[in-house]
């Protein structure tokens, strides 16, 4: 399997609960390197441009002041089929139907407030990459 590196976001509500290095240690331990990390405090458009996908969704306003709401840890992971595990490591969106040891399943509280994100797609990883991150911000 090829090396990929997709984009991962610790949401407001993991950040607000201080469990950002717990998030990190299920990546770690479930294979994946942290090439690059960065702590910010979304503004309105940076989180309207980047959910602009779901801006015809009835929760996108919601979660626009959600994702704004207080700080986040943007970071690039590195690994074997990094997309896919990743999302492995997630679990499912809505954290009621996330497998038991997932990252939603122990830290997210709803379908909104799921502790994390994570690219879907080579094609969405190397977009949402270079929205956060130069070239030279990541080290691998
Ligand atoms: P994420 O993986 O970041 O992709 C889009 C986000 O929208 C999702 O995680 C949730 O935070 C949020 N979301 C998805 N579905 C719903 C929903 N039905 N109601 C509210 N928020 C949602």
């Amino acid at each position: 399997m090829a090396v990929e590196r997709t984009l991962s976001i610790i949401k407001p509500d993991a950040t607000a609960r201080n469990v950002t290095g717990k998030i990190n240690a299920l990546f770690e331990d479930g294979g994946l390197r942290i090439v690059a990390q960065r702590r910010v405090r979304l503004t309105q458009e940076q989180a309207e441009k980047f959910y602009a996908v779901h801006a015809e969704r009835a929760f996108y306003g919601e979660l626009v002041d959600y994702m704004t709401s207080g700080p986040v840890v943007v970071q690039v992971l590195e690994g074997e089929g990094a997309i896919a595990r990743n999302r492995e490591i997630m679990g499912a969106t809505n954290p009621a139907n996330a497998d038991e040891g997932t990252v939603r399943k122990a830290f997210g509280l709803n379908v909104q407030e799921n502790a994390v994100h994570g690219s879907d797609s080579p094609e969405n990883a190397a977009i949402e990459i270079a929205f956060f991150f130069a070239g030279c911000d990541i080290v691998g």
